[in-house]
């Protein structure tokens, strides 16, 4: 495992952190896992089996402590943190599809929202907690299909169940910060921030999910099929894993410095004129790996899906100075890259490139960096 402690990202908060995460067999929550113990945080995940099979996980090797649960076992859950007292919990654990969510809506609810729940009652049991970052979606705004970037002040929504359960746990989420961790009695009656992270498309190497375009493009190519695509037009905050991540480390760091005025939800996502549609990301894509080809076929019963999906990141920009490091045709190079060396060289090359990550966010002066 690579070492990053020197390093001093973030300010060095994480090293010796004790760090509970929920969804550590998932893809994003691998890579966060990963990170985090490159800089020194002795961290407990706690998730459902790996829902892929390769899993990213099982491919890093990672020595911190791995719990396989369900966070509506509320039992095992309290038990688990009460054991390991962490100080700070990033919950990204979700059933995160929304074509899933179709045929599995009751799942949805219950893991998205009671879930959820379940680890803030956890948390307000275990007194060692006192930071709480919780990963939401670009897809909790109410959905009009125009041309501008969500602020997180605009209401919240959801056309379909997955995204109506990612709202519906913020505001959840909101009654907690304003009945149990109110920041007018932060420090004094309690000793807990809560943060909400909201981000688009993520990509990166080892993700195998169902109904993702990337994880669509590999599994069809590597049969030698031309991926069937059901909407070229869609525009996506499309963006590398390690851009949210490094926001939610960013957050995660002023959390934990009682930085209080910070408890509140940050979007993440690429500059606007990054964003890019399906097709165009397909082109990229193919630009990079030769063996990458598509065919459009729009189903006529399909479920449907939002068309134009635009985040404003102004937030993030001016109160945490977060931008992300490499550009949206970096990140598609970087993933596809990725699966190549896995599929023809049998290596994974995760630790490569957070290295190469960093070293490009110190190049071009991030903060956290
Ligand atoms: N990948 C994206 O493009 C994207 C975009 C926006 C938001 N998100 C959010 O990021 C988070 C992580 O998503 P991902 O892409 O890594 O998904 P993933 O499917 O790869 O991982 C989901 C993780 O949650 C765990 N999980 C699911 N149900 C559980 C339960 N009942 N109890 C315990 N663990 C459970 C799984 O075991 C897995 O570890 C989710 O909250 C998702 O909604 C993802």
């Amino acid at each position: 495992m690579e070492n990053l402690v020197d390093q001093n990202l973030f300010s060095g908060v994480y090293e010796g952190k004790k760090v509970f995460l929920t969804g550590h067999t998932g893809f994003k929550g691998s890579w966060m896992m990963a990170w985090l113990e490159a800089m020194g945080a002795e961290v407990c995940g706690y998730s459902l089996e790996a829902p892929t099979k390769p899993n990213h996980l099982e491919l890093l090797n990672l020595k911190g402590k791995s719990v396989i649960g369900d966070i509506r076992d509320i039992p095992l859950l309290e038990k688990t943190m009460t054991d390991f007292r962490p100080e700070v919990v990033f919950h990204m654990a979700a059933q995160p599809l929304v074509r899933l969510s179709y045929d599995e809506p009751h799942e949805t609810f219950e893991t998205n929202v009671m879930g959820s729940l379940n680890i803030y009652e956890a948390s307000r049991k275990c007194s060692s907690v006192k930071t709480i970052v919780t990963i939401t979606t670009d897809k909790v705004y109410d959905n009009k299909e125009w041309v501008w970037g969500y602020r997180e002040t605009d209401r919240l929504g959801g056309k379909d169940p997955y995204s109506a359960s990612k709202a519906a746990m913020e505001i959840m989420t909101s009654s907690y910060r304003n009945s149990f961790f109110h920041l007018d009695r932060y420090g004094k009656d309690h000793q807990v921030l809560m943060g909400v992270v909201r981000a688009g498309n993520v990509i990166g190497g080892g993700d195998w999910a169902k109904d993702r375009l990337i994880p669509d493009i590999i599994k069809a190519s590597l049969e030698g099929n031309p991926v069937s695509i059901r909407s070229p037009h869609s525009v996506r905050p499309w963006q590398h894993v390690l851009e949210p991540l490094s926001g939610y480390l960013l957050l995660g760091q002023k959390l934990i410095e009682g930085e209080k005025s910070f408890a509140d939800a940050f979007n993440f996502g690429p500059l606007v004129q990054e964003e890019m549609t399906v097709q165009h990301v397909l082109e990229e894509l193919k630009n990079h790996w030769d063996k990458i080809d598509y065919k459009i076929e729009v189903p006529e019963d399909m479920p449907h899906e939002a068309g134009l999906l635009k985040l404003d990141c102004t937030k993030a920009s001016v109160q945490l100075d977060w931008s992300p490091v490499w550009t949206t045709q970096e990140g598609l190079g970087k993933t596809i890259d990725w699966y190549k060396s896995y599929y023809e060289s049998n290596s994974t090359v995760t630790m490569e490139d957070l290295k190469i990550y960093i070293a490009n966010a110190k190049e071009r002066n991030k903060s956290w960096a």
